[in-house]
């Protein structure tokens, strides 16, 4: 059984947590798109571990983890995460696979993303600086340099002069910057070549010989639908797809190899960065939400911001990747609220719409449709199954089911991994 589980909003929906919950049967965790850019929060005996490239199920004895080539490396911070998940006892140098063809940053893609980032005055976008938007532009402009140019001590050394000689001219002709001494990038990036050959494999044949084996394979997005490349909201996106579609592509396997597709929602919306965001709280319960649900990013550690459910965006989300089942997360941080909105219209000028707009600049004008439910002023945190929740919250969990035409198949109600049921038969692979 191969699985994909994918963000339904804007990222942060806790999908570490869930793929934490589901993976026990899972042979291989698979990362297809992204970078450091992400990050996936797991709370394991009361210790919090935050996977930014690494595949989140790698604390769990037995999983072999893939870096998809769809991902891009900042071999930095994978060193230094290795180096943490090694501290917790995990046999890095076994688990931890990564695919020759993903490409890497390098120095000059975050200094790019930062003078990038500064010189859009009025309309920045928020990215987490991390390198990851100029790095994928250097893949499509064909001149990115992938594991595989590391780990060739012959031809690495032209290839990355050829393209530190083209970036220097950037940073000099176009930012008045000093220029990236190339020897240097060299000495560090060799010294990485030789720490991650090891764990270089072709990451096609790799997953095609695990599906050969009848491995149960778990694909795991990051970031989410609405800052996926194509679908989300255009340009405040991030620069992959971030989509179950994504798979094929970062990771090498076919459509017909991918059996459930499993979304993660938040039971509410929150965001991080720049962009629109219809359903947005007022500034009063946008601070006591974000601070029940701990809502700062899990890699910049910016305040996110917070707003009702919004089932445009998640039916949207689950056409586009096909979700055939929906894992509910933070539901506890709604446990004191009396009333609870969802948001199902957006009214635009004179017109109500009820699909999500392909010119997302709309979305700036939009004023949320809201639909009223009945809080359940009760604490959720220590149910165990669906029955035992508040009549309030299985309401209000069974109208989204019927708003979004898709079951639910997990609830968390807590960042514990303790603190999460299935509902239904899902996890049967
Ligand atoms: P970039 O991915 O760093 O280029 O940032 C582009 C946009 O995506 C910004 O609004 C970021 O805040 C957002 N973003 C990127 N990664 C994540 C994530 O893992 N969670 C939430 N937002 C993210």
């Amino acid at each position: 059984m191969n699985i994909v589980v994918v963000g339904v909003q804007w990222g942060d929906e806790g999908k570490g947590k869930v793929i934490d919950v589901l993976c026990t049967d899972v042979d291989i965790l698979v990362r297809y798109q992204g970078g450091n850019n992400a990050g996936h929060t797991v709370i394991v005996e009361g210790e919090e571990f935050i996977f930014h490239l690494i595949p989140s199920g790698l604390l769990h004895p037995g999983k072999i983890g893939l870096i998809g080539n769809g991902v891009v490396i900042d071999p930095e911070a994978l060193l230094q995460e290795m180096e943490r998940l090694r501290s917790r006892g995990v046999d890095v140098e076994q688990v931890v696979k990564i695919s020759d063809q993903s490409h890497l940053i390098f120095p000059y893609h975050k200094r790019l993303d930062l003078l990038e980032e500064a010189s859009r005055l009025g309309r920045r976008l928020g990215t987490t600086g991390r390198g990851i938007g100029p790095c994928y532009v250097d893949k499509v402009a064909r001149c990115g340099i992938r594991v595989a140019d590391l780990c060739n001590p012959k031809s690495f050394p032209k290839k990355l002069r050829q393209v530190v000689e083209e970036k220097n001219r950037i940073f000099q002709a176009l930012y008045h910057e000093p220029p990236m001494a190339y020897e240097e990038l060299l000495d560090r990036y060799s010294q990485y070549a030789r720490v991650l050959k090891p764990h270089s494999v072709n990451g096609i044949r790799f997953l095609r010989q695990a599906m050969a084996e009848g491995k149960h394979i778990l694909f795991e997005g990051a970031q989410g639908t609405m800052l996926d490349l194509d679908y989300g909201t255009y340009p405040y996106v991030t620069s992959s797809n971030a989509t179950a579609g994504g798979v094929c592509t970062g990771a090498g396997v076919a459509p017909t190899a991918i059996d459930k597709v499993i979304g993660v929602v938040k039971a509410y919306t929150t965001r991080v960065g720049e962009g629109p965001l219809p359903s947005e709280f007022p500034p009063g319960l946008m601070e006591k939400i974000r601070t029940k649900g701990q809502e700062f990013g899990a890699t910049t550690g910016r305040p996110r911001r917070c707003g009702w459910f919004d089932a445009i965006v998640a039916r949207h989300a689950i056409g586009i990747n096909g979700v055939e089942a929906i894992a509910v997360t933070k539901l506890d941080v709604l446990d004191e609220m009396e009333t609870i909105q969802v948001c199902v219209g957006y009214k635009i000028g004179t017109h109500t719409i009820q699909e999500f707009p392909s010119d997302t600049e709309l979305l700036w004008d939009a004023e949320p449709c809201y639909e009223s439910l009945p809080g359940w002023c009760a604490d959720t945190s220590l149910a165990e199954r669906f029955e035992e929740l508040p009549q309030g919250a299985q309401g209000y969990l069974r109208r989204l089911e019927n708003l979004l035409e898709v079951p639910i198949c997990l609830v968390s109600t807590g960042s514990k991994r303790e603190q999460a049921f299935k509902v239904g038969s899902v996890g049967s692979w």
